[in-house]
Parts: C-alpha cells; sequence; structure tokens
C-alpha cells in the first residue's frame, strides 16, 4: 500500500506510540483487503465501550493508547454497560461501575466524546452525504451507508479507535463505489407500517439474502425512527451494512434482475419467532435503537398520568434526554415509574440473572436480549409495550 510522507511519519513513531500502533493496525488491514491506499475520514463511531464485553484486557489496551493518543476526527461512542450518572438506579453493581468508569475515562483523555450511544446522528456526528467515516456498531453503520450516504465498512471497536487517532482508513469495501451497488431486488408484498413490521421486514430480508446489498420496491413511505428499526434488524439477521430503498435512501444503484418476494406471510411468520409463548414479562424496554425526540415524546405522552407496574426502560441518548428534560418529557415518563437509561441498553447493560422475559420493539432487542442475557422475549408496538408495562 502506498503510504503519504505524514501517513509513513506515523508508522514510524513520530507522532507517539499510539498513533504508531493504531497505523499498523490500518496498514495490516489495508494489506489483508488489497487498499491501495489510506483515504481521509470525516468522523468516528466506536463500539465495544461496555467493560462487559471489553473485559480487563480491553481496559488495558485503551489505557496504553491513552497514554499519547488523541483523537483527530469527531469521535463518538456506542453505549456502554450502564448509565454512567444513574447506574445505581437501574441497579448495577459498585464493582461493574468502578470498571466502566476508569473505560470511559480512558476515552475521555484521548478527546473522545464520552456520549454513549448507538444512534450518534441524532447527537451531531452526522457528516453529509458521499462522506467516508469509519463508524463499528451494525445498526449505525447501516443507518450511515444506506440512509445518510455516508461510506464506511463495518469497523470493529479496535479498528475505529485506530482511525479516530490517525483521521485515516484503508480505502476497500465500501468506501469503493464499485462495491455499494444493489446485489439483489427485493419486492415487498406485504403491509410495512408500524415500528415492529419495520423490524420483522429487516429479519425476513435479513434471512432470505444475508449480507447481499438489497434493493428493496414497495414501501411507500418511511420515517426515520422506521428506517433505524428496520436498519438494526436487517444488520442483525442478516450481516448487510448496505441497503437501498426505492424512493427512499439516497445512493445510486443499477437495478439487480434476481428477484426475492416479502409476503405477509413472511412478515407474519417474522413476528412469531421474534415472540416466545412462554415469556413471562418482567422488563419492558424502548430504545433499541436510542430513541429519536419525536420518539421520546411519543412515549411520554403514552405514559402521561399512568403507573407502571413492571420494570420499563427507555433508553436514550444524553443529549436527547437533555432536550427532552426542558420540554418536560422526561418528568412525565419518570413520574410514570418507567426509568430513563442513558448511555447503555438492555442488551450491553450486564443484566443475565435480573429478568426473565424482556418486551421490546426492537427485533434486534429480541436477538440480544436472547442470546447475551437468556431472556425470552415478546415483541410488540410501543401502544402494546406500554399496556404490557401498566396493566
Ligand atoms: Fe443500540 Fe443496544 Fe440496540 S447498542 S442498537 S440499543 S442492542
Amino acid at each position: 500500500m502506498e503510504l503519504a510522507q505524514e501517513e509513513q511519519d506515523m508508522l514510524d513513531g513520530k507522532y507517539g506510540e499510539a498513533v504508531k500502533q493504531s497505523m499498523n493496525i490500518l496498514v495490516s488491514l489495508g494489506e489483508i483487503f488489497g487498499a491501495k491506499r489510506l483515504i481521509n475520514i470525516a468522523s468516528v463511531q466506536i463500539a465495544g465501550v461496555s467493560y462487559h464485553n471489553l473485559g480487563e484486557a480491553g481496559l488495558d489496551y485503551l489505557s496504553d493508547l491513552a497514554r499519547d493518543g488523541k483523537v483527530r476526527v469527531l469521535t463518538t461512542l456506542n453505549p456502554a454497560g450502564m448509565d454512567m450518572e444513574n447506574w445505581e438506579t437501574l441497579g448495577i453493581s459498585p464493582e461493574f461501575a468502578e470498571k466502566q468508569i476508569k473505560v470511559i475515562d480512558a476515552f475521555k483523555r484521548m478527546d473522545v466524546i464520552a456520549t454513549c450511544t448507538c444512534t450518534p446522528y441524532f447527537i451531531g456526528n452526522n457528516p453529509h452525504f458521499g462522506e467516508h467515516v469509519a463508524w463499528s456498531e451494525s445498526s449505525a453503520v447501516c443507518y450511515a451507508n444506506s440512509v445518510l450516504g455516508l461510506k464506511t465498512n463495518r469497523e470493529g471497536g479496535p479498528s475505529a479507535l485506530a482511525s479516530a487517532l490517525t483521521g485515516k482508513t484503508p480505502e476497500f469495501g465500501f468506501h469503493l463505489d464499485e462495491n455499494r451497488q444493489a446485489e439483489i431486488t427485493i419486492e415487498v408484498k406485504a403491509k410495512i407500517q408500524t415500528i415492529p413490521d419495520f423490524g420483522a421486514l429487516g429479519y425476513a430480508i435479513g434471512k432470505k439474502i444475508g449480507k447481499k446489498i438489497a434493493f428493496i420496491k414497495g414501501i411507500e413511505k418511511a420515517s426515520v425512527e422506521q428506517l433505524k428499526s428496520f436498519c438494526a434488524s436487517i444488520a442483525t439477521y442478516g450481516g448487510t451494512a448496505l441497503f437501498h430503498m426505492e424512493g427512499i435512501t439516497p445512493n445510486k444503484t443499477d437495478i439487480p434482475q434476481e428477484f426475492v418476494e416479502v409476503s405477509q406471510e413472511d412478515i407474519d411468520n417474522a413476528k412469531k419467532d421474534l415472540n416466545d409463548d412462554d415469556a413471562e414479562i418482567d422488563i419492558v424496554a424502548i430504545g433499541c435503537p436510542h430513541l429519536s425526540l419525536k420518539e421520546v415524546e411519543d412515549v411520554a405522552r403514552m405514559l402521561d398520568g399512568k403507573k407502571v407496574k413492571k420494570e420499563m426502560w427507555v433508553c436514550v441518548a444524553r443529549p436527547v434526554k437533555q432536550t427532552a428534560e426542558n420540554m418536560g418529557l422526561i418528568k412525565i415518563i419518570e413520574d410514570s415509574g418507567a426509568k430513563i437509561a442513558c448511555d447503555t441498553c438492555m442488551a450491553v447493560a450486564p443484566l443475565k440473572g435480573r429478568f426473565k422475559g424482556l418486551a421490546t420493539d426492537s427485533a434486534k432487542g429480541c436477538f440480544y436480549g436472547r442470546g447475551k442475557n437468556s431472556f425470552k422475549t415478546k415483541f410488540a408496538t410501543i401502544h402494546e409495550l406500554i399496556e404490557e408495562a401498566t396493566k
């Protein structure tokens, strides 16, 4: 791979140890994937922030980099294992909290914006159409590529951090326009209207086509919130990092002549698969991916004057919470007994053993609730979830 003089200096250690280590990672990746050069990036989103996933080895790695590393571009963080301010209310142990705080402190020393959310595009990590970025977190990557028209590979935590510390990424995969064309056309012949409908659609398409890039026809309209839910689901159940939706997403693509149909039966079956008949619900969680301000407003309106009788988490980025607080929405939600969870979610928090059954409107939430926390799941609309929590 050809390096510019500054990049070679980074690799030779002239910019410090953290930059040298980072450049080593990026050059190795570039060579493995056949990149010809490194390119500049506009922003970074780093996943793998929970101490639950990182463990002691991960914390040591971050602390080493933080000795002399500083990020060179706007860099935000994915959810951590707990709400960084309100962890006690959410039942997190002091031992876990101590470790999680050390992880976040290491990121802060590197000048990372320590707002831990999987919807960084709601809090200002929002480069313009066509820019190259280095994001990790499967739903955010899919949203960045497909909805925002950014260009990113599906980075891991270490490669995203390496890009943040150097401002570079190797040019391969989704950074090249020839790799961003649709490979298969999906004809949707089902009613897709609610957030769970979009989640079920992502599940059905993901299961049918895996990582292929879809050109999706038959969706009349989709809100930002519905697309957020769809991205999380298709990336979880298929592994794709990019799709095109006719008349809705901004990227240009050729239209493939290989067709796959998604029927109403596929959507109904997806919903059936995400619902466990024997689920005894003891936690209701909304906000996977983290809620938009409009969704917080909707939830507040639905909870107004009600009392929840089960544990209920409303997961949201802290700056969105702060705006919602100014609008009086957080008080309404908290008066109902529901808990606001910033910086974290029901999948990355260490909840295994504390609850048995999760009710959520997120298809991705069902996957991780089952896989990581051994929950049984109920998949429903926000209206139905609030009924479940208050009955
Ligand atoms: Fe975000 Fe957690 Fe869901 S990281 S996408 S809220 S599983």
